[in-house]
């Protein structure tokens, strides 16, 4: 598996660290293609848990390197903070790469990420959408605007001062922008730190699949968040699929191996949009507590709810997953009955396969659900069994569900998580589910 693309299969949150982490035990660099400081990306070792936003889950292991790749938008100052906060509690082990040709989030983007939420809110029958305030969506834009400031300017002081100028002059309408000479002089102290990190990432990544290397890509968000096939206008605003992570990270298709869609056995989404098998007041709030669903870059409560075949199965065509992995299995332990969204109802009674193109068409659709027998409690004691003796200590009502899902989807479920710490994840192999059929036979027809 030289190149293996890891991408969330939901609404984002789905645990890809986590999955990332533990594939990356084999890979010599893990890149991050997109998105920036609006992800949170959770790893428990032993009992510490770190939450990474802007670094690659490889910095944490020894011998890798980890690439926050050219797809992203990167807050510089923040990132700083991140690998020094690292670096204070011993979690740096790996090494740190960062793409010249990442673009940055400054102070202003952020601004405009506020005041546009604002301007939104404010329109008659409007609404903010909901975005992590990070200034995503404006460097997003800038960078398609031409507007933007890579990472590369921050180590050419001419540049950055010239480049910087222009910005100011496209933001003039933005309230409260800092001094510009200030934030100048500060990213060029930034850059002068920074600068030993700071490379052309897409020539080291070419030379090690050449000499056979693993290079696992940590794709961020989701793919019903991605700005063009997602819920639009409830998306963020990068690629966050398969082949926004090619694009992220400058590796050609044809080197690619595999693409891993993770999902949770249930589901959740953070910020406006639609969601059509959002859980009733007590179901939320009882996969909230289980499942700890708080934002872990806002701290925001999760939405929740259970999982949809529809958008999975709308996912896994657009990613061409050819392996699943199912996390916080553990969550739902002890339920009598697991609901699963099948299709989607709409106001005639007509059966909905496929997602509409217009956000607001959710509206008048119905989930309709499929109750599959629940699994025990996953106690201290099962997980141990699970651990030593693998496939065949789970429950067989919890591997029914996993046989579903991939019967849905044509998608082998291959990885497991049933619990927080890096141990409590399985590889179950290629044929583990029944029915594992690479290609989406069993649905398409
Ligand atoms: P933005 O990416 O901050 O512009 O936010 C746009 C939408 O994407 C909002 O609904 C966010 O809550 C959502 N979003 C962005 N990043 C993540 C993430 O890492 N997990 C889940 N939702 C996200």
């Amino acid at each position: 598996m030289p190149v293996t693309v890891v991408v969330g299969a939901q609404f984002g949150d789905e645990a890809k660290g986590k999955i990332t982490d533990f594939l990356a035990a084999n890979a010599r660099y893990v890149v991050r293609t997109g998105g920036g400081p609006n992800a949170g990306h959770s790893i428990q070792i032993g009992e510490e848990k770190t939450v990474l936003h802007q670094l690659a889950c490889g910095v944490l292991r020894p011998g890798l390197v980890g690439v926050s790749g050219p797809g992203m938008s990167l807050d510089p100052f923040a990132l700083e903070e991140e690998i020094l906060e690292l670096d204070r509690r011993h979690l740096l082990k790996g090494e740190v790469l960062i793409s010249d040709r990442a673009h940055l989030i400054l102070p202003l983007h952020r601004i405009e990420d506020a005041w546009e939420e604002e301007l939104r809110a404010k329109q008659p029958g409007g609404k903010a959408m909901g975005t992590t305030l990070r200034g995503i969506g404006p460097s997003y834009a800038d960078r398609y605007g031409r507007w933007g400031l890579r990472v590369v300017d921050l180590t050419r002081p001419a540049l950055l001062s010239s480049r910087l100028s222009m910005l100011y002059v496209r933001k003039a309408h933005l309230p409260g922008l800092p001094p510009q000479e200030e934030l100048r002089a500060n990213l060029s102290e930034l850059g002068s730190r920074l600068a030993p990190r700071i490379a052309s990432t897409e020539p080291l990544l070419w030379e090690a699949i050449r000499r056979g290397e693993v290079v696992l890509l940590e794709g961020a968000q989701s793919a019903l968040l991605d700005v063009d096939y997602g819920t639009y206008p409830y998306v963020t605003s990068s690629h966050p699929t398969a082949a926004g992570a090619l694009m992220g990270s400058g590796i050609p298709p044809s080197d690619l191996d595999e693409v891993v869609g993770v999902l949770k056995a249930y589901s959740t989404r953070v910020g406006e949009g639609p969601y059509p098998t959002e859980g009733s007041a007590s179901e939320q709030e009882y996969l909230r507590e289980g499942g700890g669903e708080r934002g872990a870059t806002t701290g925001r409560p999760r939405r929740c709810g259970w999982l949809d075949l529809v958008l999975l199965r709308y996912a896994s065509r657009l990613n061409g997953f050819t392996s699943l992995a199912v996390t916080k299995v553990d969550v739902l332990g002890g339920l009598d009955e697991v609901p699963v969204g099948v299709g989607y109802e709409d106001p005639s009674g007509a059966r909905v396969d496929w997602p509409p193109t217009v956000a607001e068409e959710f509206d008048s659709l119905r989930p309709v659900y499929r109750r599959l027998p629940g699994w025990p409690e996953l106690t201290t004691r099962l997980k141990a069994r699970i651990e030593r003796e693998g496939v065949h200590a789970l429950p067989s009502t919890l591997r029914r569900y996993l046989d579903y899902v991939t019967e849905n989807t044509g998608v082998p479920v291959e990885w497991l998580s049933y619990g927080p710490r890096r141990e409590e994840t399985l590889w179950l192999g290629r044929g583990a589910t029944a029915q594992a059929s690479r290609g989406l036979e069993n649905w398409a027809a």
